[in-house]
């Protein structure tokens, strides 16, 4: 790849307030810190990632076997590529081929007017009002998901998060539930995660027909998948037909929608919009939570002052719409788990024409990585960066921070749909669990004090987060 820096452009493009940088930039090849190996990338993705920007800086470029990546690690930088100038890339062959044979041409992976139109076409679901109506049902499966937990249960938060956001996203997006699929749910998309993973990884690309074993494996789990969606799909066109449905839901919205030419949406595109939804609408709040209850069970002064608060509003209740904004301190803790463990922790995106950043010119297919885990563990914007302070997020630091120093949802025209959806799913289960339970490591699981990340698509907890159940009272 040719870049070469241009003189005028740093003077004139602004950069945030910020400190300076603890590391001094050191020159390479043509200006360039040209560094970098897949393995590392591959095998410690954040810890690599952390590595290259605080090293090298703000823009750092670096082999990655056949191809080439650039780390943007500066906020300005980072709101160029997803705000100022978004039409000058897509989300990339990287993505594609990880996702396209899950999601298909989904909200998540769509491009250009199909994005637009599906876009456009979904947005009313996530209307402040409609996510209003949700809380009621997101808090009866709470309750409903802990009827039979009790004192001195041993529970692997991870996977019990992803069976209630899962239980959660089913009856609210689509009108349906499952009763006996979310563990398997689970367990499936995790596979297929690491299944992805493990091919990026590889030099060589086995083909994904080749009947391996893990091929194999993959196929039953994609299948497995799809035939869920299909039910979905089916179940609501008869509760349609029956007159049994409500009209404006989600689904219901997706099934009556016409294109250009008044045709409706056909089933293929209907499957991916609703696997798209079905998996994104529960995983990364799912992976979010499971964070969140390690973090404060390491952290019992936090804890304790959140059980003060939610004790002091609730009093026992599963909190109202108008509640959840009268909990700064539960908002400060949600702010904070989605900095130390973005479950979203990098978006890709590949320039589909000639770009200029931070002084550097790009050609057309550039990769650009941006990465949430390093902008947020960054000490030139967060003092002790390392540290779970919810207290940080009080006095204003949100409206002081450069706009991506922190953006665990993204930004611009493909900033997640359902932010305020995933802020007030978390408000609402923290709320509940936290007002029953403690949740302290489990001296019997040795894995319960040493988390390992394991950062797949998401930013996951390598074998889950295991943790001991203690009664509150109420
Ligand atoms: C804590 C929870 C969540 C996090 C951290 C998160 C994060 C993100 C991020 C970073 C993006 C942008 C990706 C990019 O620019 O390449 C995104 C997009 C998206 N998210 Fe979320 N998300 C969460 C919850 C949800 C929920 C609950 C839903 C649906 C109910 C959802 C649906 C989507 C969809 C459909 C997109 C693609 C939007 C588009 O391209 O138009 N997400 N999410």
């Amino acid at each position: 790849m040719s870049a070469h820096r241009t003189e005028t452009l740093p003077a004139e493009s602004p950069r945030p307030a910020a400190r300076p940088h603890p590391h001094p930039k050191p020159p390479g090849p043509r200006g360039w810190p040209i560094i970098g190996s897949a393995a590392e990338l591959l095998h410690d993705s954040t810890g690599f990632l952390t590595r290259m920007a605080r090293r090298y800086g703000d823009v750092v470029y670096f082999p990655l076997l056949f191809q080439t990546r650039t780390l943007l690690s500066n906020p300005d930088l980072i709101e160029e590529v997803l705000v100022r100038q978004p039409q000058k890339f897509e989300k990339g062959p990287g993505l594609r081929d990880a996702a396209q044979r899950l999601l298909g041409e989904g909200l998540l992976t769509a491009e250009g007017d199909l994005w637009l139109r599906q876009r456009r076409l979904a947005q009313p679901a996530f209307h402040r009002q409609r996510i209003a109506e949700y809380a009621q049902t997101m808090a009866n499966q709470a309750l409903f998901h802990i009827k039979d937990w009790k004192e001195g249960d041993r529970r692997d938060m991870a996977e019990e998060m992803m069976a209630l956001t899962l239980e959660i996203a089913v009856r609210t997006l689509f009108g349906t539930e499952f009763t006996n699929e979310a563990k398997p749910v689970g367990k499936a998309v995790t596979r297929l995660m690491r299944y992805q993973i493990r091919r990026m990884r590889s030099p060589i690309k086995i083909p994904p027909h080749w009947p391996t074993r893990s091929n194999r494996r993959a196929d039953r789990d994609y299948n497995y998948l799809d035939s869920l969606v299909y039910k979905i799909i089916e179940t609501r066109r008869q509760a349609l037909a029956d007159g049994h449905a409500h009209r404006s839901d989600l689904l219901s919205l997706l099934m009556a929608a016409t294109d250009d030419q008044g045709g409706r949406m056909n089933t293929k595109q209907l499957r991916d919009e609703v696997m798209t939804l079905f998996i994104a609408g529960h995983e990364t709040t799912a992976v979010t939570l499971g964070w969140t209850w390690h973090l404060l069970s390491q952290n019992a002064r936090v804890e304790e002052k959140l059980h003060a608060e939610l004790d002091s509003v609730l009093h026992g209740a599963a909190p109202s719409i108008d509640q959840i904004r009268q909990l700064p301190y539960l908002d400060a803790v949600l702010h904070e788990a989605l900095r130390l463990f973005p479950a979203a922790y990098i978006i890709q995106r590949t320039s589909n024409e000639p770009v200029t950043l931070g002084g550097y010119h790009f050609p057309r297919g550039t990769t650009f990585l941006m990465s949430q885990w390093v902008l947020h563990r960054d000490p030139r914007y967060f003092d002790a960066p390392e540290e779970f302070r919810p207290e940080r997020w009080l006095d204003g630091l949100a409206d002081r921070l450069p706009p991506y120093a922190y953006f665990p949802f993204g930004g611009g025209p493909r900033k997640c749909i359902g932010q305020a959806f995933a802020m007030m799913e978390l408000g609402i289960v923290v709320a509940i669990l936290a007002q029953r339970f403690r949740f302290t490591h489990d001296p019997s699981n040795r894995r319960s004090s040493q988390i390992a990340l394991e950062p797949l698509v998401t930013l996951r907890a390598r074998h889950g987060i295991p943790l001991k159940l203690s009664s509150r009272a109420l």
